[in-house]
């Protein structure tokens, strides 16, 4: 029987199975930042919901000075922990990202959210106000890349996807089950099954959790309350800057890139 419990509670196998694409995110939200942000010597950076920390090693790697906050204190336990094993500094702190407030007054030239985190959000109050806390704290011309999967109400089928990744000995297998969505409600039900093998040791674990679903035009909805922000491109998730599309529901994965007004 699986080990039912919050698969963030157990920061190194997310991050074990979350890090392969790390580099060629942090690339892509550059230059996203050269072409439609406040590129320039400034390089404030903020993170809702940085989780294990990837990102905030990757882009302080790269010489961003970079602030995340999480509401799990596993995951950022494991970030200070990266973030001092490779000698490098950030600000982490717990916090909500419907409700966070900065450690201390300051603003910023770029902020990212990826992984469909941002429908962790599951009221429309509280979407909007983790988009408004988030401009308000942006520089004028900034930019916010939001990255989110969007939901095919016409499907009925159930989606599964399967990623395996290893690291010193310890392998991961992850399974994601998703269910249709609930369109009224605008629910979707997940589960994600760990299978790791840690050398001698075998174990599975489960989380069950939802997700708030957005079509485009929901999320056209959203943004259009948020006055400070303006939807200014939208990309798919092959992160290739020379091919911005429409937000429409032709594809599912999207890099939302919000400037602020
Ligand atoms: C898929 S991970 C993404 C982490 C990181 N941004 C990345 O790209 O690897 C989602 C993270 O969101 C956090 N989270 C979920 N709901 C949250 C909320 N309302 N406020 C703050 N953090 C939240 C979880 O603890 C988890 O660390």
């Amino acid at each position: 029987m699986p080990e039912l419990l919050d698969w963030y509670d157990t920061p190194l196998y997310y991050d074990i199975i979350f890090d392969a694409d790390t580099p060629k995110e942090a690339a892509f939200l550059e230059a996203l930042h050269e072409r439609y942000g406040r590129a320039g010597k400034s390089r404030q950076l903020l993170e809702p919901a940085c989780g294990s920390g990837r990102l905030v090693s990757e882009m302080a790697r790269r010489g961003w000075k970079v602030s995340g906050f999480d509401g799990n204190a596993r995951m950022l336990d494991f970030a200070k922990d990266r973030l001092k094993q490779q000698g490098l500094k950030a600000r982490i702190w717990e916090d909500w990202m419907q409700s966070f407030e900065l450690p201390k007054v300051q603003t910023f030239d770029f902020a990212h959210c990826l992984v469909s985190t941002f429908k962790y959000l599951l009221k429309e109050q509280d979407a909007l106000a983790c988009l408004q806390r988030t401009a308000a704290v942006l520089k004028p011309g900034a930019i916010f890349a939001l990255g989110v999967h969007l939901t095919d109400y016409s499907s009925q089928k159930e989606e599964h996807e399967r990623w395996v990744a290893e690291r010193h000995g310890i392998k991961v297998t992850c399974n994601t089950h998703t269910w249709s969505a609930d369109r009224k409600k605008r629910l979707e039900d997940l589960r994600t099954r760990l299978r790791i093998q840690d050398n001698n040791r075998r174990h599975v674990q489960e989380t069950r959790w939802q997700f708030r679903t957005y079509n485009a035009a929901q999320m056209r909805a959203l943004l259009a309350k948020v006055l400070a922000f303006e939807l200014v491109a939208s990309y798919d998730f092959t992160y290739d800057l020379l091919s911005p599309r429409e937000l429409d529901d032709s594809y599912s994965d999207v890099v939302l890139v919000l400037k602020k007004k």
